[in-house]
């Protein structure tokens, strides 16, 4: 029979002289693993005489317990030293002043965004999205938008191959018809999103943003539509007396369409809205025309309603007096943390932006 007492002080001498963990692992597997000297012993008591079987079986299980607590003691072991010294060695000095922390500002667009987007979700809109690339037929076709129509040439779109048949949407109502042919009437969404023409000067961006309105149900008519945006313009401006006015316009897919201009005055330099003699042009309006619901299987008998869209940049424009819309666009850090917005949960060392 084996000398397990041997066995036993070999194991136990090799344990005592590890110093690092991974060359304990490797011990481990010399002893434990699939070659493993203890397993090798457990592997011959199927070839034992029958008399000694029993002996031997209970010296090795022994032997075995014994090396597995001095093993579990030596890993515990190496897992407080290396805590110690990480102790030791990541100790904090408390004494030094704390680090500025420098918060950024929500950009006037995404302020808007937020604002806009509360006020439809209160009378019971939810939210929309769709891609920047669209394909001319969401963009245009089962918009109602006839082949010749002048929005599709290319002096106006950016088309992004030559077949004309992806582009960057011109507005947010292709998503009018992606929601439509998604699920069934009736519909009450709004669409944030970017949008894209070819346009630039102090009033156009070629990248500029808007919000699409859209209301389907079974008796919904214009009362509605005006009612939805004067009380739109009321909460968004924050002013109880608010001038606008329905202007004839039109759009290919409503029938009939209109323009929304809202009333204002310069006063001492400064945009007051509400008020005055001036016009200024805020969004598109009107109610889908029956080809577009018929394009996504809904039928014109039976369900009719609004569409809108705003121009949002032009809403934080006029509501937080920026007078160049390019400006939006072109990450000077000096004008954000000018017309920009502080988060809710500025921390407390909050010093602004300027380092
Ligand atoms: N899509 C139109 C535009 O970009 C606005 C609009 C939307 C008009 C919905 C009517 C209905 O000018």
């Amino acid at each position: 029979m084996e000398n397990f007492d041997q066995i036993e002080s070999d194991i136990l001498n090799k344990i005592k002289n590890v110093n690092n963990q991974s060359s304990l692992d490797s011990i481990k597997t010399e002893i434990f693993g699939k070659r493993g000297v203890i397993t090798e012993l457990f592997k011959k008591i199927g070839s034992l005489d029958q008399s000694k079987r029993k002996e031997y079986a209970s010296k090795l299980n022994a032997l075995k317990t014994k090396v597995t607590e001095i093993l579990k003691e030596k890993f515990v072991d190496f897992g407080q030293s290396e805590i110690n010294k990480k102790l030791k060695n990541e100790k904090i000095d408390i004494t030094l002043p704390g680090r500025d922390y420098f918060a950024g500002k929500i950009h006037p667009v995404s302020q808007v965004i937020d604002e806009v987007t509360s006020i439809f979700a209160e009378i019971g809109f939810s939210v929309e999205e769709g891609p920047d690339v669209e394909s001319e037929y969401y963009n245009f076709s089962a918009l109602n938008t006839p082949e010749n129509h002048p929005a599709r040439d290319m002096q106006d779109t950016f088309y992004l191959n030559r077949s004309k048949d992806l582009l960057l949407r011109t507005h947010t109502s292709p998503v009018q018809i992606r929601t439509m042919l998604k699920s069934k009437p009736p519909f009450k969404i709004i669409a944030p999103g970017r949008t894209y023409r070819c346009d630039s000067d102090q009033t156009h961006s070629p990248m500029f943003h808007q919000l699409e309105g859209l209301h389907i149900d079974k008796n919904i008519n214009m009362g509605h539509l005006k009612g939805c945006l004067y009380y739109f313009v009321k909460k968004f401006f924050e002013i109880e007396k608010v001038k606008i006015r329905f202007r004839p316009s039109h759009f290919p897919f409503t029938e009939p369409s209109a323009e929304v201009d809202i009333g204002y005055k310069i006063q001492d330099g400064q945009i007051k809205i509400g008020e005055g003699d001036k016009w200024l042009e805020i969004l598109g309006c009107g109610m889908v025309h029956p080809n577009v619901l018929k394009n996504v299987k809904v039928n014109p008998k039976q369900y009719q309603g609004y569409a809108f869209g705003v121009g949002i940049d032009r809403l934080a424009m006029l509501k937080y007096g920026i007078n160049d819309l390019r400006a939006f666009f072109e990450s000077d850090i000096r004008w954000l943390e000018f017309y920009g917005f502080d988060p809710l949960d500025v921390p407390t060392n909050y010093r602004g932006l300027s380092r």
